[in-house]
């Protein structure tokens, strides 16, 4: 088994809320995809995260170029590059691994190889870190979240409140269009969007969209197709080589960093994700969360939602549903 560490010059770095990189607490993250083409800038965008004191890298290839490649940058985490066991000690596993799509083909399309290759990795994470909060990029992942549940439950380890869809990517695509449309600074805008990440499962909800901007009901249907269809743009861009990657990349790292500052109980971490939920009679449903010193620490409710909104939620439902079964059969029937 190769195992490579090196240890980088520790940069200084203020963190945003209070304390000093020296007294941050000890937080190892792993990345579990590394080398792939989300794995490898978020290894980057984690080594660059003060937050981060030790950064496991694992893939089931190239794993020791990136990670001697990502260790050089002058930062505080130390970087282990493992092509074995990444987990133990782990306070947050991120979750990259498995094939992209390519045009014309669904997330789902993705279940027959994801499937296998998300399993096997929870199992890992039950028997080595049974803790940490796992941040599931993997798609479909309105099927690879439950099929990672029942891992967990059967090896005895789950805790809802520690299981994580990364939707992310759908509110920064949200932000991002309807900054645009509503000529506001993106940096100041805030959109939830809740349901699944497949299609229309994906309901940003431009009612609670701040700062205002009373966007004509046109326009808010255009700016809801974008956001479903946002994953489909980029696929069809790269035209058969991978989806989105950068972005992606951003948006976890943007999760994990949100999922740290819970557990370093920073105040009022709020982000939307795929979580355990009684929000609607469906068992997972991404929404707003609140997040803490053990991971979930509140399943925010919808709020009202505009007529457009409350069909658009009738009409995700089947799907969203089916989706969550059929990785349940999976994880309980293989
Ligand atoms: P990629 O093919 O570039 O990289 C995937 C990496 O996973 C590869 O390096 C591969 O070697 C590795 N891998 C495969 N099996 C593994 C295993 N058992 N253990 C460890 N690593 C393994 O793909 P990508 O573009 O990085 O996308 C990865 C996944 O993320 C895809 O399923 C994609 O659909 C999904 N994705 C999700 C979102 C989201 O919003 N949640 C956004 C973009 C992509
Ligand atoms: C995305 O939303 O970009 C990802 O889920 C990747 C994809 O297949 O669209």
């Amino acid at each position: 088994m190769f195992r490579f560490v090196a240890r980088s010059a520790g940069g200084k770095h203020l963190l945003r809320r209070g304390y000093a990189t020296e007294s941050a607490p000890d937080r190892k993250v792993a990345v579990l995809g590394a080398a792939g083409g989300i794995g490898q800038p978020l290894a980057l965008l984690m080594k660059l995260n003060p937050l981060v004191s030790r950064l496991a890298l694992y893939d089931i290839a190239n794993t020791p170029g990136v990670a001697a490649d990502v260790c050089h940058v002058n930062t505080r985490s130390e970087v282990s590059g493992y092509l074995g066991q990444a987990l133990e000690g782990c306070d947050v596993v991120v979750i990259p691994a498995g094939v992209p799509r390519k045009p014309g083909m669904t997330r789902d399309d993705l279940f027959n190889i994801n499937a296998g290759i998300v399993k096997g990795l929870c199992a890992a994470i039950a028997k080595y870190c049974p803790n940490a909060l796992v941040n599931m990029i993997s798609n479909p992942v309105n099927s690879t979240v439950p099929i990672a549940a029942e891992v967990f439950k059967k090896a005895g380890t789950y805790d809802e409140k520690k299981l994580f869809g990364v939707t992310t990517l759908d509110v920064v695509r949200a932000k991002t269009f309807y900054a645009g449309k509503a000529k506001v600074n993106v940096a100041d805008v805030n959109v939830p969007v809740v349901g699944g990440h497949a299609g229309i499962t994906i309901l940003p909800l431009f009612s609670h969209a701040t700062p205002k901007a009373n966007l004509p009901e046109d326009d808010i249907k255009a700016l809801t197709k974008r956001t479903q269809d946002g994953g489909t743009e980029v696929v069809e861009a790269k035209a058969g080589k991978g989806s989105a990657t950068l972005s992606m990349a951003y948006a976890g790292a943007l999760f994990a960093d949100a999922c740290l500052k819970g557990l370093n109980g920073v105040p009022d971490v709020v982000e939307c994700s795929f979580v355990q939920s009684t929000v609607t009679e469906l068992p997972f449903f991404a929404s707003k969360v609140r997040l803490g010193k053990n991971g979930v620490e509140e399943v925010l409710g919808l709020g009202p939602l505009s007529d457009y909104e409350k069909e658009g939620l009738e009409k995700l439902k089947p799907e969203l549903k089916a989706s969550i079964e059929k990785g349940i059969n999976f994880a309980n029937k293989s």
